[in-house]
């Protein structure tokens, strides 16, 4: 669950209003209904200076859709449709019923779990609200790499929607209940459904593992640590940043399908698949670690073998991407695994639904995987299928709605 998490006590949104911590702690209520364990009750605010599900730890189900504004919405059009998504992703976020249409009763027993709603804008918005005055020059198109595959039908979009919750129904409802009320305003574009670990699988919380089979996201920067919120957000005066003001506590998103080609990864040795990334697979410890190192060891990528070759290699995946080879550029990672079947040579669909959040993708994304695309030992296992760019606003007041600030 999120570490901002509240308890919120007996689940539903029938019984919501009895809120009460004893009741979910203590295993009971005078309704007669056992109490929620944490995992549904745990709820991330919806409200604050940043949105929700940026800085969290990740839930353990992912929906990413991207919609486009239907003919003839326009500015006003979508000032409703963003507040209409606000009042209902706020009372989805405390296990309230979402106002504004009948609800379908998916999440009806169920408390948040944790759920969170991100919104972002894409650069193809800006036009069509007549708002190309306020595009950030930071929303620019990402430049081609070399590799990419990309499918243009599942790329882009001019709404991103992040829904992450514990609960796999409980995320359903909420990206549902979001598309039905764009109707008349914004049709989905793409839709793709990702998944993390379920929380209590493992006896500590932990690193998550992607499909590769590593540890994945041990080297992203932590909140609270310094420099964390520069790389991550855009600051209040956004504007000295070189930033729209608009922008202040926003983030950008970069989105990208990437499948992993795991016949082919799955038949390498585990040195080989080890010396890839720069980390042992089991523990996550980096290479240049020596005995007795763990996950949280600091990387050394001065550090050298007894043979004089580099302890992490040359184009070992942790060495390309780190800060250090890229002039310090930085991003939050927070990406889910996906598996939409098998393909017609019956390989695994199958995946990374990479998401990384940065205050600027020039100083992040965009030189990271211009250097990873061309000689990182990963991106041979690796196609990019998909890619969108977003401007993610700074988070609602309680009275307000997200994006305000660009709209009105
Ligand atoms: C680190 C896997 C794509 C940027 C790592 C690590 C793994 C990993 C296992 C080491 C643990 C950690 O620190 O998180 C993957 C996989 C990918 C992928 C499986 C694709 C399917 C990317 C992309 C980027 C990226 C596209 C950015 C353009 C980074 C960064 C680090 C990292 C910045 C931390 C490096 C450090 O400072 O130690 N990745 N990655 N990764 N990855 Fe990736």
């Amino acid at each position: 669950g999120g570490a901002a998490g509240i308890a919120l006590g007996v689940g539903g949104y029938a019984l919501a209003d009895a809120r009460s911590n004893s009741a979910a702690t203590q295993g009971g209520s005078g309704s007669g209904r056992a109490a929620l364990t944490s995992l549904g009750a745990d709820a991330v605010p919806f409200h604050g200076t940043h949105q929700a599900g940026i800085v969290e730890p990740m839930q353990s189900t992912l929906h990413a859709t991207a919609f486009d504004l239907t003919a003839g919405t326009g500015r006003p059009g979508l000032v409703s449709l963003m507040k209409r998504w606000s009042a209902a992703a706020g009372a989805m976020a405390e296990g309230r019923k979402p106002p504004g249409l009948t609800d379908d009763q998916v999440a009806l027993d169920a408390g948040p779990s944790s759920l969170t709603v991100t919104f972002g804008f894409g650069a193809s918005v800006f036009a069509k609200a007549g708002l190309t005055a306020q595009l950030p020059s930071q929303l620019a198109p990402l430049p081609p790499f070399p590799e990419d595959r990309l499918d243009r039908a599942r790329c882009d979009g001019d709404l991103w929607v992040q829904v992450c919750a514990d609960d796999p129904l409980v995320a359903y409802h909420a990206m549902r209940t979001l598309q039905r009320l764009a109707a008349g305003q914004a049709a989905p574009r793409w839709q793709m459904t990702g998944f993390s670990r379920a929380p209590g699988a493992t006896p500590k919380p932990m690193t998550a593992r992607n499909l590769m089979g590593q540890i994945d996201g041990t080297n992203n920067p932590k909140p609270g640590s310094s420099g964390f919120d520069t790389t991550v957000f855009v600051p209040g005066n956004a504007t000295a940043a070189g930033q729209p003001s608009w922008m202040a506590g926003g983030s950008y998103a970069v989105f990208r399908r990437i499948r992993m080609l795991l016949d082919t990864w799955d038949q390498q040795s585990l040195d080989l698949q080890q010396r890839t990334v720069g980390r042992r697979k089991d523990n996550g410890a980096p290479l240049s670690g020596g005995p007795g190192s763990t996950e949280t060891t600091t990387v050394d990528l001065d550090a050298f073998n007894s043979d004089g070759s580099l302890a992490i290699p040359g184009d070992a995946h942790i060495r390309v991407a780190a800060a250090a080879s890229n002039q310090g550029a930085a991003m939050l990672r927070r990406g889910y695994s996906y598996h939409d079947g098998y393909r017609p040579d019956g390989a695994p669909d199958a995946g990374l639904l990479f998401i990384a959040f940065q205050a600027d993708p020039m100083n992040g994304f965009v030189p990271v995987q211009r250097k990873l695309a061309r000689g990182d030992a990963l991106s041979r296992f690796l196609v990019h299928e998909s890619s969108g760019l977003y401007a993610v606003p700074g988070g609602a007041s309680a009275a307000g709605y997200v994006g305000q600030a660009l709209l009105e």
